[in-house]
């Protein structure tokens, strides 16, 4: 094989009460990556598109790239590659834009050449794609990509990660709004301390969104979605962020928090018809400020990165 299309799938992360330990992915949007085998050993990207010039074509700093790197170096292979990055969702949305770009590298090489490692060992480099694109590398939008499905970390070090089973009627509604959100500058503004009083409560829904999506416990997924620490600081980064989430819940949502560091956000429900009616009502209430977003909803997506091409 000469050359293989991949695409990488968007992803949720924190997924409410879980920051940096809880992801899943969705069926869309993602990204698209195009890799073919050179003649020598260098790493060159060749072609990027979607994202409006901001990306930069130095394969040491692209998060399509790094992990590629990483990979090869790692593992002591010569062979060099052209790669063509195509971005299908915009940049700093809160949907987990660099893992995809950084999961469908590294996930196209090892296809192309033969499948040689196993697709959850190739972790640690897409993860060194989040660590260029937002200064930390976290898992939890790399691991959904990369791996499919609702991704617990249950530690970074070592690395300790699992899937948990989603119920079949759980869909997601994102809502983007047409604002942008530096990951870096949404993890900075975050408190070093966590009163004992809000660990215990956030313990208690960590413990309930896992036994709720095992169980299939709408009720108890829709009891377990506050978020005591993270979601009451970053609100701030997402005008009109209440008002969507209120909106949501009136609308049948079982639950609405930030996606990942935002500025889009997402809401759980039970059946597509009420998912789409959830986002017609998020939309409304950005719209309502003037605020122009893109809605999506999506089952979870069980897959993760996938050969197009
Ligand atoms: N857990 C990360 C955060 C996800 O919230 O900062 C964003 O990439």
């Amino acid at each position: 094989m000469e050359s293989i299309k991949v695409f990488a799938p968007a992803t949720v992360a924190n997924v409410a009460c879980g920051f940096d330990i809880f992801g899943f992915a969705v069926d869309a949007p993602g990204d698209e990556v195009i890799v073919k085998k050179r003649n020598d050993k260098q790493v060159i990207i060749t072609k990027i598109s979607g994202d409006e010039g901001k990306l930069t074509f130095d394969a040491n700093k692209n998060a399509v790239t790094v992990p590629i790197l990483a990979f090869l170096k790692k593992n002591g292979i010569e062979q060099g590659f052209d790669v063509e990055l195509h971005k299908k969702m915009p940049l700093g949305s809160g949907l987990g834009s660099s893992s995809a770009s950084s999961v469908a590298g590294v996930f196209a090489v090892n296809e192309i050449l033969g499948k040689p490692f196993t697709t959850k060992s190739l972790l640690p480099f897409s993860m060194e794609g989040e660590r260029i694109a937002c200064g930390s590398a976290h898992a939890d939008n790399v691991a959904p990509a990369l791996m499919g499905g609702f991704v617990v970390i249950r530690s970074y070090n070592p690395l300790d990660i699992f899937n948990v089973p989603t119920p079949p009627e759980l869909y997601v509604t994102i809502v983007h709004p047409d604002i942008e959100v530096n990951t870096k500058d949404a993890r900075y503004i975050l408190r070093n301390e966590v009163s004992m009083k809000n660990t215990i409560a956030q313990m208690g829904n960590v413990a309930g969104m896992i036994a709720g999506l095992m169980q299939s416990d709408y009720d108890l997924i829709a009891r377990s979605m506050v978020d005591f620490i993270i979601e009451p600081v970053r609100a701030i980064l997402i005008p009109e962020f209440w008002e969507v989430k209120h909106a949501a819940l009136e609308a049948g949502a079982l639950g609405c928090s930030i996606s990942g560091a935002g500025p889009s956000v997402f809401a759980f429900s039970r059946g597509i018809e009420t998912a789409e009616k959830v986002g017609m009502a998020m939309k409304t209430a950005f719209e309502k400020a003037s605020i122009h977003c893109n809605g999506y909803v999506s089952g979870i997506n069980c897959q993760g990165p996938k050969v197009i091409g």
